[in-house]
């Protein structure tokens, strides 16, 4: 969400009209010299709180950054949403997950305080973004609406990558996408270019963009704690994201912008090749599989992931379970997640021969 403010549309107190910047009241001013009557000192007060109750408005509403003056529709701005990719044939059953008899651990209990909770809170509202002169070519550092030649030139961009290292390189050259105008770092991956699994989540939140790492905040520290519960290190593990930039406000990536995106997610995939792939939550198996089926079906569901030509036919391994933060905000859904798990251990066991 964009913050259109502009001066003169909160009433002000006729004591603050002057200092249109809104500028705290400073008291060595020498405004104040002669002594501010109690008028004007109740008036400030009115002012600071009106502004408070406005600013508290809008972050409760989502908002965590101002970019523009003017309002725009960012609905028009995802008009032209290429069409999905159609689902894969067949979703063999999930391999056998280990020794049923192990025990679920505390990080995939729920805490015995807390309501379950069966539906996911709704996402955050979706965030304006900044208008767009012309349909057609990026222009680097302005917005404005990509057609579907944004999507050509990422697939183009990323399939002539020959390494991970190049594919960062390139993504962070990459203009297409609008969510880098207003992103602070671009989140790559983080973990081994040859992990034998590799997690894809979303896209990432606050912390992420902060450090530039995928899962590094409150659900990537849950992530840590479930890969431990069966053996893995978190260095061990190759984790990145369908989106590289974090949404305005973590709102959801629109489907353009996922679409804009994909290719470089696809290539590190191809670069990678683990063993075992898992999507972390519905959307990065949605927008990597095709499959619409919610998370709560698809979660479990194990198929053959296709590569892209270059591979010649080769299929990658790969699982869908529910995303940290839902996890976090739905404990009781962990015992799935744990069900996900063991698979993913088992498969993994399975593919080295133990
Ligand atoms: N959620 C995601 O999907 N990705 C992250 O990197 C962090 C949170």
């Amino acid at each position: 969400m964009s913050l259109a403010v502009k001066a003169g549309t909160i009433a002000l107190p006729g004591a603050m009209r002057h200092n249109s910047r809104m500028e705290p009241a400073d008291p060595t001013d020498r405004r104040h010299d002669d002594g501010p009557s109690a008028t004007v000192a109740e008036g400030e007060r009115k002012v600071s709180s009106a502004l408070e109750a406005l600013l508290d408005f809008y972050i409760s509403a989502g908002a965590d950054g101002w970019l523009e003056l003017e309002p725009s529709d960012a609905f028009a701005l995802s008009e032209t949403v290429p069409a999905a990719r159609t689902a894969p044939a067949g979703m063999p059953a999930a391999p056998t997950a280990g020794p049923a008899a192990r025990q679920m651990p505390p990080q995939f209990q729920p805490p015995q305080s807390q309501p379950p909770q069966s539906q996911p809170p709704r996402s955050a509202p979706p965030m304006r973004a900044p208008a767009a002169p012309a349909q057609g070519a990026m222009a680097a550092g302005a917005a404005v609406v990509p057609g579907d030649e944004v999507v050509v030139a990422a697939r183009e961009a990323a399939r002539t990558a020959a390494t991970l290292d190049d594919l960062r390189e390139t993504l962070s050259r990459f203009d297409g996408c609008n969510l880098k105008l207003t992103a602070k770092s671009l989140v790559f991956a983080d973990g081994p270019a040859n992990a034998r699994v590799m997690f894809v989540g979303e896209a990432p939140g606050r912390e992420e963009d902060a450090r530039g790492l995928p899962f590094v905040g409150r659900s990537g520290q849950l992530l840590d704690r479930m890969l431990e519960a069966i053996g893995l290190a978190r260095g061990e593990v190759y984790i990145t994201n369908v989106v590289p930039w974090r949404p305005p406000g973590n709102r959801t990536p629109s489907p353009q912008e996922t679409e804009i995106c994909k290719p470089f997610v696809l290539r590190q995939i191809e670069l990678v090749r683990p063993k075992v792939l898992v999507f972390l939550g519905g959307a990065s198996a949605k927008a990597l599989t095709g499959v619409q089926d919610g998370i709560l079906r698809l979660r479990g569901r194990w198929l053959d992931l296709p590569l892209g030509p270059a591979a010649q036919g080769a299929t990658i391994r790969a699982v869908a379970t529910l995303h940290p933060a839902y996890l976090l905000r739905s404990p009781v859904q962990k015992r799935y997640a744990w069900r996900d798990f063991l698979a993913i251990r088992a498969a993994l066991d399975e593919a080295s021969g133990t």
